[in-house]
């Protein structure tokens, strides 16, 4: 959501602009898992339009689930909030005024913990409506799978985007012909090993490469400062360092759940950045390249898109077991903790070349980092491949058309040369060391042999998590070429379910 969005939503959000305390810094932007989903800035000045002589003709997505209500233990930190300011007398001024009148933005407490907002259900339909004008893969009418982890607010976000991807065309009340199918597995357990969407769950050796401890170090490091210059705004009532995480937690949330950005407004930029930081130090050290094991577990996806992408759309593959031929457009959606290791795998944000700053320093931010928790765990965070199908020029600014002789589009010629890019949250980050194609854009061939080179770095699956004597631990991700699969306990829903007559 932009701010311009929010301007729109919440009155008191106006005083935000005015105030002129954070003109120009969005806090939305660096609040990162707790960032509502926008589009993450060009790091590399890359564009992330298709570039114009090429077309996508395959593309995969690992996708976190939308904007959600809070897990039940920040939950409780909100209503310990909630509490302490209730059970109080005490005055509040200045930029603190509203916290006496303050409530949390819960209203329905069976349904809401856990689960998404509408601003999270928006994220996801919206997804759909985006890609299927960006890439055109399939047509309306046609059969569309997805696959999702288990959880709940996963699967809902991808049933959400599936409804947005089938949105167009006179089918709602024809649901059986405008199909879409999603492949549920089971969420975070640890007997599907690399057959799953949540593998880190199925790798014993993950957590103790976990030192995520960094983040709660740092926060130890600005929190009670923040706490010390608002209570100057408070007579009677103390603030401490758990109610500055709380409140810097809420801006984000607040904003997603309610359109409440008041919280948002009561920090400087620094601290912001020192809150994002925090963040970044918890993905990197918990889930990202500073995990020794991160790499391991993001491999298997990476690996099986890749062999996909060197397959090419709509072919039969003829790996033994494999009876599925996924869509064009390949869906999976997962959690946050999920996307860090794709990350890893693919060897981006954490490069040598820049001296100093990989790995994170414990202590302070570097301002020349790429590795931002903001611009990839946001809600709706993504990080996708595209297939990219090149001509070897631009396309010519005078053209002749024969009468009934139609013209191929960008990239539709026998000629047009394979490519790969990705793009995180919207923007491209080149392949390292391979940006040689249009858009800066890694031509396929190399980026299957940069992709193999990558398994040294991952290690094997069963061998670096320690299960070479489970019996059924698999190194390998089926799920998208092999339906039901069992070593991933697959299962499928429909979307939208038939639509039933009131009696
Ligand atoms: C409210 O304040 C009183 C007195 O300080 C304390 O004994 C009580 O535990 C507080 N209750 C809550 C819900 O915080
Ligand atoms: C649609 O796709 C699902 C799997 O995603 C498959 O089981 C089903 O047979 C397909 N239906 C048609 C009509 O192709
Ligand atoms: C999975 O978790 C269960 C319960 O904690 C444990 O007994 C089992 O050994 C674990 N399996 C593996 C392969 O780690
Ligand atoms: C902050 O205060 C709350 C009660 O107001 C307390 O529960 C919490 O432990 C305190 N945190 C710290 C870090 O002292
Ligand atoms: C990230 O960079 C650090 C420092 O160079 C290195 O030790 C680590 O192996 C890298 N992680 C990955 C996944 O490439
Ligand atoms: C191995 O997989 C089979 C089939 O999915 C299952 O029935 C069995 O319980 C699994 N064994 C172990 C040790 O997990």
């Amino acid at each position: 959501m932009t701010i311009a969005a929010l301007l729109s939503l919440a009155p008191w959000a106006l005083f935000a602009g005015v105030s002129g305390a954070l003109a120009g810094f969005n806090p939305l932007h660096h609040s990162g898992p707790a960032s509502p989903y926008f589009d993450a800035p060009a790091q590399f000045g890359i564009l992330s339009t298709t570039p114009v002589q090429c077309s996508v003709d395959q593309a995969a997505y690992l996708v976190r689930h939308g904007s959600r209500f809070p897990e039940p233990g920040s939950f409780a930190g909100w209503q310990s909030l909630f509490a302490k300011l209730q059970n109080a007398t005490y005055n509040a001024k200045g930029p603190l005024s509203f916290l006496p009148s303050w409530t949390p933005p819960i209203d329905d407490i069976p349904h809401d913990p856990l689960f998404l907002s509408s601003t999270g259900s928006r994220e996801a339909f919206d997804l759909g409506v985006e890609l299927r004008k960006r890439y055109r893969l399939t047509r309306g009418g046609d059969n569309f799978t997805v696959w999702s982890a288990g959880q709940q607010r996963v699967v809902d976000t991808a049933t959400y985007f599936t409804l947005g991807y089938l949105s167009q065309g006179n089918y709602i009340s024809a649901p059986g012909e405008n199909r879409g199918h999603v492949i549920t597995m089971p969420d975070s357990v640890n007997y599907t090993f690399a057959d799953s969407l949540t593998p880190s769950a199925g790798c014993p050796a993950y957590s103790s490469g976990d030192t995520s401890f960094k983040a709660t170090t740092f926060r130890g490091t600005y929190q009670s400062t923040i706490a010390n210059r608002l209570n100057k705004y408070l007579d009677g009532l103390t603030l401490n360092a758990t109610d500055i995480g709380v409140m810097q937690d809420l801006c984000g949330f607040q904003a997603e759940v309610n359109g409440d950005t008041r919280f948002c407004d009561i920090f400087t930029e620094s601290e912001w950045l020192d809150y994002e930081y925090a963040h970044d130090l918890n993905y990197y050290y918990g889930s990202g390249p500073g995990n020794p094991f991160s790499a391991t577990t993001g491999y298997p996806w990476v690996k099986a898109i890749t062999e996909l992408f060197v397959t090419g759309p709509n072919d039969a593959t003829e790996s033994s077991g494999s009876n599925f031929v996924p869509p064009p457009l390949i869906m999976s959606f997962t959690h946050d903790n999920n996307l860090p290791p794709a990350v890893s795998a693919l060897g981006l944000w954490n490069t040598s070349e820049l001296s100093g700053v990989y790995p994170l320093s414990a202590k302070s931010p570097n301002r020349r980092r790429t590795f931002r928790s903001s611009y990839l765990v946001s809600f709706r965070g993504y990080v996708a491949l595209e297939r990219l199908s090149c001509d070897e020029h631009d396309p010519p600014t005078s053209v002749k058309h024969i009468a009934n002789q139609p013209i191929l589009g960008p990239g539709a010629s026998v000629n047009a040369q394979k490519y790969v890019r990705i793009r995180i949250n919207n923007a491209v980050v080149p392949v390292p060391g391979c940006a040689s194609g249009p858009g800066s854009s890694c031509p396929l061939a190399s980026f299957a042999a940069y992709i193999k080179k990558r398994a040294a770095v991952a290690g094997d699956f069963v061998k670096t998590c320690g299960l070479q004597d489970v019996k059924n631990a698999t190194n390998t991700l089926d799920i998208f070429t092999t339906f039901p699969s069992d070593a991933a306990q697959t299962s499928m829903l429909l979307v939208p379910l038939p639509y039933a007559s009131a009696p």
